[in-house]
């Protein structure tokens, strides 16, 4: 099979969403942790799909999006976006969508909760040595293909040109931890955290991984 990378257009907008949902929270059922796709797609996806798509790519098999590395050049300037203009419309969305009337999301709102007030979602700011960051995902049935490395290649050949001096990225996958070494990028931070205790046996531990350029 041959695949292509390319740099994300808007009508991959849908495909990059989907993708993101379905591999949300390990890919372990979402339903039984969230049960919202479009707030769940908004939170993961919808700085970098539309306030910073030029540095969004692709892998298609023909027309069809099989993977994606989303990235932002800027993460200060990305959490700024995300906390003065995400965030209070998504707190809307919640409110009008009625997230909060089901039970599963309560739960989820209130692991959240708890984990923020546990510190657990406290990072260290590594953004001056590394100001860019990525989200990077593959469809299950193209996995072990080359397409997430070939991804990460043109990312960083694209930082590079920008003159982009290191990349971090956050991921609690064990599996996902492999393939980020494999790829170069070392462990700058590591801890536990509880919020998905419920679904996934224990807790699961938050990795932040970095690579100079
Ligand atoms: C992690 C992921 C992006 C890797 O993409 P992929 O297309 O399957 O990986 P590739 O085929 O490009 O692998 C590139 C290299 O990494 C290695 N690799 C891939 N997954 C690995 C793993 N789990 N453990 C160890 N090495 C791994 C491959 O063997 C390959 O090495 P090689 O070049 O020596 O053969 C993909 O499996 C995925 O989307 N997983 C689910 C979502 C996820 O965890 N995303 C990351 C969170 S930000």
């Amino acid at each position: 099979m041959t695949y292509n990378i390319r740099k994300f257009s808007i009508q991959d907008r849908a495909d990059v969403r989907r993708l993101c949902c379905e591999t949300a929270f390990l890919e372990s059922d979402r339903g039984l942790i969230f049960k919202d796709d479009e707030l769940l797609a908004d939170f993961l996806s919808l700085y970098f799909t539309d306030f910073e798509p030029h540095s969004c790519f692709v892998a298609t098999d023909g027309s069809k999006v099989v993977g994606y590395l989303i990235g932002s050049i800027h993460i200060p300037r990305m959490k700024r976006i995300i906390k003065r203009r995400i965030l209070p419309s998504l707190l809307v969305k919640v409110f009008y969508r009625k997230a909060f009337l089901n039970k599963t999301n309560l739960n989820f709102f209130f692991r959240c909760v708890l984990g923020f007030f546990k510190g657990e979602f406290l990072v260290p700011d590594y953004s001056k040595e590394f100001p860019a960051t990525l989200h990077i995902n593959i469809d299950k049935s193209c996995r072990g293909q080359d397409i997430g490395g070939r991804l990460i290649e043109v990312y960083i050949n694209f930082l590079k040109q920008q003159q982009i001096k290191g990349v971090q990225l956050s991921t609690f996958s064990e599996k996902a931890k492999n393939f980020f070494l494999k790829m170069g990028f070392d462990i700058l931070y590591a801890r536990k955290r509880s919020y998905l205790k419920s679904v996934i046996a224990g807790e699961v531990t938050s990795y932040v991984f970095g690579k100079k350029l």
